[in-house]
């Protein structure tokens, strides 16, 4: 039986947040529960990754409430691997860190491992020894190994050439489903959006703000669909932003 989370709350209110000097988040809003993926988009630098850093409980907010129900997992765009430990216990590291033995954290993840597509030859290899896709599997299955009920990826595919983009998209879709997480994915790109997301949200403006928030229904099956949805969506997004969009 798949986990079940159906109490994965993400619930943010009024929130502030001010780097050094400056105020990069102001009065952003974020109500997700239940099963779903959702792309939060906007430009290089308007505070995509510190706003997943308040809901991981990383970046404290100067202003406002934070209630996130359910455990939560991050995938990075680097897969930050310990270099010196094999891909099997690099996938058990959350296990290890919650108290669980060697030998239980190696058990839990070698299913996992396979099942994102590593085989049984490549579990002990170090990060050194294993290509950008299999170091970005072992990352996927590290955090899915704590069986977290809200995942958050900040921009995991970028970097990846375009067929394992595609792998990997699709997988991160599977364990969205199959898992029922909450899960938001940072993303420059709106055809990934709407091949993977339910939901955009645009922050925008200076301090950034959710200027837009648009449901995506139906999901794109073929290229063709997602390049016209997309294009839909930029549409939308800028008559609700009320502005021209920038996503790079
Ligand atoms: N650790 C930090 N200390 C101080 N300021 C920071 C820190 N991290 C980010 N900032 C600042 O906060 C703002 C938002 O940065 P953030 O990394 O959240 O942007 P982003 O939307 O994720 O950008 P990108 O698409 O390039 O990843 C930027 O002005 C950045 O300089
Ligand atoms: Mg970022």
């Amino acid at each position: 039986m798949p986990p079940d989370h159906p109490s994965a709350r993400i619930c943010l209110n009024h929130i502030d947040v001010r780097r050094g000097a400056e105020i990069v988040l102001r009065d952003v809003a974020v109500d997700l529960k239940g099963r779903g993926l959702t792309a939060l988009m906007g430009v290089s630098g308007i505070g995509k990754s510190t706003l997943l850093g308040v809901i991981a409980g990383l970046v404290k907010p100067t202003a406002g409430t934070r209630q996130v129900d359910g455990k939560v997992a991050m995938i990075f765009q680097d897969p930050r691997l310990l270099p010196w430990q094999s891909a099997l216990d690099n996938a058990g590291f959350g296990l290890r860190a919650a108290g669980f033995s060697k030998d239980e954290a190696r058990d839990k993840t070698r299913l996992l491992l396979e099942r994102f597509g590593l085989r049984p030859a490549d579990h002990g290899k170090r990060p050194s020894a294993l290509s950008g896709g299999m170091r970005q599997r072992v990352a996927i299955a590290r955090a899915l190994a704590i069986d977290p009920g809200v995942l958050l990826m900040d921009e995991p595919f970028t970097g990846l050439d375009v067929s394992l983009r595609a792998d990997l998209r699709q997988l991160a879709r599977a364990i969205v489903e199959e898992r029922n997480l909450t899960a938001i994915l940072v993303t420059h790109d709106p055809v990934e959006a709407v091949m993977l997301c339910d939901r955009v949200m645009l922050l925008a403006g200076q301090p950034a703000y959710i200027a837009a928030d648009v449901a995506i229904s139906p999901r794109s099956g073929t290229m063709v669909e997602a390049y016209r949805a997309a294009s839909a969506l930029m549409r939308r997004l800028e008559v609700e932003s009320g502005s021209i969009v920038r996503l790079a």
